[in-house]
C-alpha cells in the first residue's frame, strides 16, 4: 500500500492500546506518509514520545500552551490530509460528540474540517454503554468514521468488543478514506470469493490456484465505502476482516451454489469473483481410497451459479463476473458476459492469482477499460465504476 506524500495526522489517546499505535505509525512511514503525532495527557502516561518522534523524525505535540508553535491545534488541523485518532478512547469520542475544546487534542479535532478516522479500542463495557455509543452515533451522523474495536480478549480480563484491531486493517481503512467517502451505504452487495474445494475422498481434494487476494480487497473497500455486505466465501489464504459479520462459508460449488442463491433476492449488486469448480467428483468416496492400484476420477459439471443468477436477473439488480483466462482474454471474456446475462465482466489472466498487483479487463456493452496497480486499489476503481454504471441504471436515485 503506498500512501506517499499524505499527511496523517496520528493522534494517540490514553487507552493501554496506546502501544500498538507505534506500530501504525512505523507502517505508516513505510509507506510513504508524512506522519505528526500528537499525544494526550493519557497517552503520555503509557507511553513515551521518543517512540514516535524518533520513528516519524518529527516532534510530538501534547500541550495547547507549550508547543513551538503558538497555535498547534489549528497549524495541525490545517495541515493533516486525515486525522487519525487511534486508540479513541470513550472520553475523546464523547469530547468530540460535544465540541468541547480543552486540550490539545479536543481542540485540534473542533478544528480541523475534514472526516476524522477514529478507532475505538476499549473495556467491552465502556464501548457498549448507551453513552459511548451515542456518542460514536452523533460522530457517524456528522460523517466522521469509526472503524469498529475486534473482539476478543481485552487487556482489562474480559472477553468482548473492543480490542484495536490489526493495524494491517488500520492501514486499508486509511488508504480507503483518503480518497474515498462512504458513498455506497443502503446498496446491498452479494460478494463471493476464493477457491471451491471438491472432495475426492475424506481426505483429499480438488481446487484452484485462487488465493482469495481480489475477493478480499473487494470485501474491504465496499465494507469500508458503506456497502450492505454479504460474503460467499470459499477457501482463501488469508482471513476475513474481523468486521464483516455476514460471511458464509461455502466450500465446495454445489454448497456456494446454495449460499449464493439463499441470499440473491433483494441485492443491488452480485459480484461473483469465487472461483468455482466446473467439475466436481460424481462420488465422492466416504472413506479414504486406498493405493494399490490407478484410480479414473469421474467428473461431473457443476451448476454455473453465475448464469443461474443472469437468468433470474431483476431489473433493478446488477451483476459483473470474473473472468481467469489463458488466452483470448477478450474474446473469451465478452462471450461469458453475453452467455450469462451480465452488466459486466472483469477479465484477467490466470498469472495474477495469488500476487499482490493485478491487470483486469473491464468490459460491459459499451466497451472495455483496463485497472491495473494493487488489488486493494484496483478494487476501488472497480467500485467506482460499478457505482457509476449502476447510478446511470437507477437514473442516478442512487447518486
Ligand atoms: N462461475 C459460476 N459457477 C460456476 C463456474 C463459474 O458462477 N460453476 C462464475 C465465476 O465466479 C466467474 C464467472 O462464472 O464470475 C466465469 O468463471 P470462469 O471460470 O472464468 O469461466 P467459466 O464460465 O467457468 O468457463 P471456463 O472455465 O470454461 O472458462
Amino acid at each position: 500500500m503506498k500512501l506517499s506524500a499524505r499527511k496523517i495526522l496520528l493522534c494517540v489517546s490514553g487507552g493501554i492500546a496506546a502501544y500498538k499505535a507505534i506500530d501504525l505509525v512505523s507502517r505508516l512511514t513505510k509507506s510513504g506518509a508524512e506522519v505528526k503525532t500528537l499525544m494526550t495527557d493519557g497517552a503520555l502516561e503509557f507511553i513515551k514520545p521518543v517512540n514516535f518522534s524518533a520513528i516519524t523524525r518529527g516532534s510530538v505535540h501534547s500541550s495547547l500552551f507549550s508547543d513551538a508553535d503558538p497555535i498547534p491545534h489549528i497549524n495541525l488541523a490545517d495541515w493533516a490530509d486525515l486525522m487519525v485518532v487511534a486508540p479513541a478512547t470513550a472520553n475523546v469520542m464523547a469530547k468530540a460528540a460535544q465540541g468541547i475544546s480543552d486540550d490539545l487534542l479536543s481542540a485540534t479535532m473542533l478544528a480541523h474540517n475534514k472526516p476524522i478516522l477514529f478507532v475505538p479500542a476499549m473495556n467491552v463495557h465502556m464501548f457498549e454503554n448507551p453513552a459511548t455509543q451515542s456518542n460514536i452515533k452523533v460522530l457517524q451522523e456528522r460523517g466522521h468514521l469509526i472503524l469498529e474495536p475486534d473482539t476478543g480478549m481485552l487487556a482489562c480480563g474480559y472477553t468482548g468488543k473492543g480490542k484495536f484491531p490489526p493495524v494491517e486493517e488500520i492501514l486499508w481503512a486509511i488508504s480507503l478514506y483518503l480518497s474515498h467517502k462512504q458513498d455506497l451505504k443502503g446498496i446491498r452487495v452479494l460478494l463471493t470469493a476464493g477457491a471451491c474445494v471438491e472432495n475426492i475422498d475424506p481426505m483429499r481434494c480438488i481446487t484452484n490456484r485462487s488465493s482469495g487476494k481480489m475477493g478480499l480487497a473487494l470485501a474491504r473497500a465496499l465494507y469500508l465505502r458503506g456497502a450492505d455486505l454479504t460474503l460467499v466465501h470459499a477457501q482463501m489464504d488469508f482471513p476475513v476482516p474481523y468486521y464483516l459479520r455476514r460471511a458464509i462459508k461455502a466450500e465446495s460449488a454445489a454448497e456456494m451454489n446454495t449460499a449464493v442463491l439463499a441470499n440473491a433476492k433483494d441485492q443491488d449488486w452480485i459480484v461473483m469473483c469465487a472461483a468455482v469448480s466446473d467439475f466436481t467428483p460424481k462420488a465422492p468416496a466416504q472413506e479414504k481410497i486406498k493405493k494399490g492400484s490407478d484410480i479414473i476420477l469421474d467428473l461431473v459439471q457443476t451448476t454455473d451459479i453465475l448464469a443461474c443468477l443472469g437468468r433470474e436477473k431483476t431489473s433493478e439488480q446488477i451483476l459483473i463476473g470474473f473472468a481467469a483466462e489463458t488466452s483470448d482474454l477478450i474474446t473469451n471474456a465478452k462471450a461469458k458476459l453475453e452467455k450469462k446475462n451480465l452488466d459486466m465482466i472483469a477479465a484477467n489472466h490466470l498469472g495474477v492469482a495469488g500476487k499482490n498487483e493485478t491487470s483486469l479487463n473491464l468490459i460491459s456493452a459499451s466497451g472495455n477499460k483496463t485497472l491495473q496497480g494493487d488489488k486493494f486499489s484496483v478494487a476501488l476503481e472497480l467500485i467506482d465504476e460499478i457505482k457509476s454504471y449502476y447510478d446511470k441504471e437507477t437514473d442516478g436515485s442512487n447518486a
